[in-house]
């Protein structure tokens, strides 16, 4: 017999993150039904026994859980109110791990649950490394029975963390990224300053080492010093992130002066090079 109560898990998404995440509950056990724009990438999946699913709203059919690991609130929108509602059968339980913003997620709670679904935002804190091991911070709100009914399937993204209401996932995810993105804005200003004023990074590394910010400063300049680091978070993500970070400061009344130059930056360069890892920023800066 199953261990679990879910089995059947649709899920939406298999880019950077959602493929790993998807791997995982298969090797786990659970039915997997798959979706991806691009579906080459869905291949792997169903050689390991996923059923690729043609569309966002075939994709729904028959599943106890339906999961988005989307680029956006657009692509989540089109996904789920354009299409994955209609075939959804009722008591479906849709679960957002995309990064969005909290009054996306609230809204979304509520299109959901006005069709006799529920739905939690579930975004997450950590790379395709943390994906791969199974070792994602799972920043969750929604109602806290659902949590509890998929509480074994998040278990093996991650660790869950219940944070309380719909949009509460999305808002300490805004936090966290607000902290992570202008860190790497910042670090990487002042790694142009320092090639700037003809010193050597290590000579900085070495001064600001046992600093409490010298650990995230070794961190993430050995990340931006190689001329090529595999993307793993891209430039073009960052900048819809602060976007989203930004907007709901707007709502909140919450000035961010911080974020909005670091958007600035991030906007600029999503230009020219979207798909890089969010620490060569650098480039733009030389
Ligand atoms: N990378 C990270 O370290 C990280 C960490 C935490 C959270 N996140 C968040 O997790 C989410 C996924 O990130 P990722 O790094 O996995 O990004 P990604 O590799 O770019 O994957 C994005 C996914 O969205 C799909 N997509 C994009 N635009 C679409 C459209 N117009 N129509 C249909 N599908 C579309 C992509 O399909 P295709 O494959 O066809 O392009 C892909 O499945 C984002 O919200 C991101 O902010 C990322």
């Amino acid at each position: 017999m199953c261990r679990w109560f879910v089995v059947k898990v649709g899920f939406a998404g298999l880019g950077v993150m959602g493929f790993p995440m998807a791997r995982r509950l298969l090797e786990a056990g659970f039915q997997l039904k798959v979706y991806n724009r691009t579906v080459e990438k869905a291949l792997p999946l169903k050689e390991q026994g996923a059923v690729v699913a043609s569309s966002p709203g075939d994709l729904a059919s028959d599943v106890d859980v339906y999961i988005t690991m989307l680029r956006d609130a657009d692509v989540v929108e089109k996904f789920l109110i354009g299409e994955a509602f209609f075939k959804a059968r009722s008591g479906t339980i849709f679960i957002d791990m995309s990064t969005v913003y909290p009054d996306f997620s609230v809204k979304m709670a509520s299109e959901a649950e006005r069709r006799g679904f529920s739905f939690l935002d579930a975004p997450v804190l950590g790379n395709v490394d943390a994906a791969e091991r199974g070792e994602l911070k799972i920043l969750v709100g929604g109602r806290r029975e659902v949590y509890e009914r998929v509480l074994d399937l998040l278990r093996v993204m991650g660790e869950p963390l219940y944070l309380g209401a719909s949009g509460y996932g999305s808002r300490v995810k805004m936090i966290v990224n607000h902290i992570l993105i202008t860190t790497v804005s910042n670090l990487a200003e002042a790694l142009a300053l320092t090639r700037s004023l003809g010193i050597k990074p290590e000579t900085i590394m070495d001064i600001m080492g046992k600093h409490p910010t010298g650990r995230a400063l070794e961190y993430y300049w050995n990340r931006m010093l190689p001329e090529k680091t595999r993307a793993k978070f891209y430039i073009e993500l960052a900048a819809k992130d602060l976007m989203y970070i930004v907007e709901t400061g707007v709502r909140n009344r919450q000035e961010l002066p911080m974020a909005s130059s670091a958007l600035q930056t991030y906007t600029k360069a999503s230009k020219t090079i979207p798909r890089k890892d969010y620490t060569r920023i650098i480039e733009i800066l030389k």
